[in-house]
């Protein structure tokens, strides 16, 4: 759900809308999603734009734009859809229910949109020939030499290698074309149980900065937390973390977190994210804490569910303009 929040950031930074280069980030970011899963409840008052797109999936970037009072009353207009038993209370089934709407929809967007684009003739597979050319295809006209480490886009030939090496696992015949859904998982890979090894693999990869394949306290902190200053102290949810880290991470105590204890951290056996994030609104904003929300309970935390533009510009303005 975070894709898009991240595609726009990681395009910023490799400016792909200027050059025109086209944009094989897009699933690469997937595995910040599953890092976002997991750091979310370790420190929410940063994960806030977590719970938007939780609650949103994409419309979550529209809501960011809106005034304070049309941001409420589209919400408004979202609790009367969750509340599917029309009782005018929300519980915590339909909140959980809806938030896996949410992200079944942004998948299904998200899957119908890219198999268009790689597979304009509507055929039942998608090979992989035909996927490298689309997304890779401009790393052929390239000078070798670009290409070396350090190089802008040395990035795109190892995200070319991880994706030839991701398309190879989604591919379960083994005929190296995908059809739509194997392609699913293959853009996808955080919702299938199948993918999972692949997904550790992957993020180990990015978090494991000194590449000797196993994840360091200081690699795991280093994914939530810029280094402070010297002399400046670490905040206390930090210092926590690190507890985290050495009680419960690294669970045989060689300092290390490995495949394994990675796979334990971000895909813990019987934990259901739509559930704990359902659980997590309701308790946010139960004010009279009987477990279910009213619209009005929903509405008065606006800024929990859906976000809006933090000051009132377009009142603002206008107030401005009367003086
Ligand atoms: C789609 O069909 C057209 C016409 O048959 C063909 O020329 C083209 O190569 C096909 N495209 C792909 C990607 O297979
Ligand atoms: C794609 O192929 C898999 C086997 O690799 C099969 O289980 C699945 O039903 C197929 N999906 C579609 C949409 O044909």
């Amino acid at each position: 759900m975070h894709l898009l929040l991240l595609v726009s950031t990681i395009c910023l930074l490799f400016n792909c809308a200027v050059s025109g280069i086209p944009k094989p980030e897009e699933k690469r970011v997937l595995d910040r999603d599953v890092l976002n899963h997991a750091q979310h409840f370790q420190n929410d008052e940063h994960n806030k734009q977590y719970d938007h797109e939780a609650f949103l999936g994409e419309e979550a970037k529209t809501f960011d734009q809106l005034e304070p009072k049309e941001s409420r009353r589209r919400l408004g207009i979202i609790v009367d859809k969750i509340d599917a038993d029309k009782d005018d209370f929300v519980n915590q089934a339909e909140l959980k229910a809806w938030i896996q709407y949410t992200q079944r929809r942004y998948i299904e967007d998200d899957v119908g949109r890219q198999w268009k684009q790689h597979n304009p003739n509507n055929t039942d597979q998608i090979s992989w020939d035909v996927y490298r050319k689309n997304v890779y295809g401009f790393l052929d006209d390239m000078d070798p030499k670009d290409l070396e480490q350090g190089d802008e886009h040395f990035s795109y030939k190892s995200m070319l290698s991880r994706d030839r090496r991701r398309w190879s696992v989604a591919d379960r015949d083994g005929d190296d074309r995908l059809n739509k859904t194997e392609f699913t998982e293959f853009l996808h890979p955080e919702e299938s149980l199948y993918m999972r090894d692949i997904v550790v693999q992957e993020t180990i990869e990015d978090i494991d900065k000194d590449n000797d394949g196993k994840v360091s306290v200081e690699e795991y902190i280093g994914e939530m937390y810029q280094a402070p200053e010297e002399n400046e102290e670490e905040p206390e949810w930090i210092k926590q973390e690190r507890e985290t880290f050495a009680n419960f991470r690294d669970k045989n105590k060689d300092g290390f977190m490995n495949q394994e204890e990675v796979r334990d951290w971000i895909i813990p056996a019987d934990f259901d994210h739509a559930e704990a994030e359902a659980r997590h609104l309701i308790y946010e904003a139960d004010s009279d804490a009987d477990e279910k929300l009213t619209k009005d309970e929903i509405i008065e935390k606006y800024d929990l569910f859906v976000g809006s533009q933090a000051t009132d510009f377009g009142e603002a303005l206008t107030r401005h303009d009367e003086f």
